[in-house]
């Protein structure tokens, strides 16, 4: 047998821990010299077994402490890569508490959500409940109830998108206006009362700068002893008060036309930009036209068995899209509904 060259396979050794840099390196590393089929070290202890007894013990203290020396320069490896690997980290996942921090983008409602929520707020505040009704209506809730027979010309007053007979049965619509809630609910419920019916209604229209074929409505309506236009005003004063944010909003009442009132009158709002006194925003009528109102016909309490000698009603209707634009100064209705962000950041 050859003799061994024990400097030289410590050389070899340094040489190779030299270059180590992984903890995988060093699990190779030591299979290479330690493993029982193939280790460096058990070859060498193979290939003394017949030696004199002198070179055995020779070779035998030398392999010896060559294992022992791995062994530690193992362990001094490996520790040394972990402190490493906690520097890399504290270096990686430094978190420097001075920097500034990163905004965070928060959304926020769409313009008519809020303008929706706001007015619900208000008339809660005044004692209204929250009603609602579906946007699939019946021809009976969305007209006939109200006192618009098919036969009476309102109806042309709005445009119908009606369902498919054939699909759903006769009499099917997409609701156009939020008074179908009024009925419903008077059906089912006992007056006195006061409720509030925020929800969409949809009208077979060509799509315009104020026209959309969707739109929201807010209904209100009151049933209780004794109730008169003057009470219908000043509640309707009161919430645009709270609603436009000016103490000093007046609203006025020009006669007007709805089946399902009687009187019905047409609802304006003091222009909350120039108080009166006429501006482009009113086209100098110093008022604003923002929906409809009256005192509830009696055909329509009597569609609901209220009893009409005891209660009587006020109903008020609005467009939301309408209030927003003249709140928020947008001159195209559409640019609610699409989504472009540079109109809706700015609110
Ligand atoms: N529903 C009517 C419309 O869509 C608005 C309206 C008018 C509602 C008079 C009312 C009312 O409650 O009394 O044009």
């Amino acid at each position: 047998m050859k003799d061994i060259d024990f400097d030289k396979l410590k050389k070899e050794v340094e040489a190779e821990l030299q270059s180590i840099k992984t903890q995988e390196e060093i699990e190779n590393f030591r299979l290479k010299y330690f493993s029982r089929k193939s280790g460096v070290l058990n070859d060498i202890l193979k290939s003394i077994k017949g030696l004199s007894i002198e070179k055995k013990k020779e070779y035998g203290k030398f392999a010896n402490q060559l294992k022992i020396y791995i062994e530690n320069e193992i362990e001094i490896k490996k520790e040394s890569l972990k402190m490493e690997h906690i520097k890399n980290l504290e270096e990686e996942e430094k978190i420097d508490i001075t920097a500034p921090g990163k905004k965070v983008f928060s959304g926020h409602i769409h313009p008519l959500t809020h303008i929706i929520r706001k007015s619900v707020d208000i008339f809660e505040s005044m004692g209204f409940e929250v009603a609602s009704g579906p946007e699939v209506e019946t021809e009976f809730y969305n007209f006939d109830a109200l006192n618009i027979p098919a036969s009476h010309p309102s109806r042309d007053m709005q445009d119908t998108f009606w369902l498919d007979p054939k699909t759903v049965g006769p009499g099917f619509l997409m609701r156009t206006q939020t008074s179908s809630v009024q009925v419903r609910y008077m059906e089912k419920n006992n007056p006195p009362f006061r409720i509030v019916c925020p929800g969409r209604v949809f009208r077979k229209e060509a799509t315009d700068a104020t026209h959309e074929m969707q739109f929201y409505q807010i209904e209100c309506l009151v049933v209780a002893k004794d109730m008169s236009l003057v009470h219908l005003k000043s509640v309707l004063e009161l919430f645009f008060k709270k609603l436009l944010e000016n103490e000093k909003i007046k609203v006025r009442f020009r006669p007007s036309y709805f089946p399902f009132v009687e009187p019905g009158v047409e609802v304006d709002v003091i222009c909350f930009k120039c108080l009166g006194k006429g501006c482009p925003l009113c086209k100098k009528t110093g008022w604003i036209e923002i929906g409809g109102a009256g005192m509830v016909h009696p055909k329509v309490l009597d569609s609901a068995k209220i009893d009409t000698s005891e209660f009587k009603g006020f109903a008020f209707g609005m467009g939301i899209e309408r209030v927003a634009m003249i709140k928020y100064g947008v001159g195209d209705v559409r640019l609610f509904y699409n989504t472009d962000m540079r109109m809706l950041k700015q609110f």
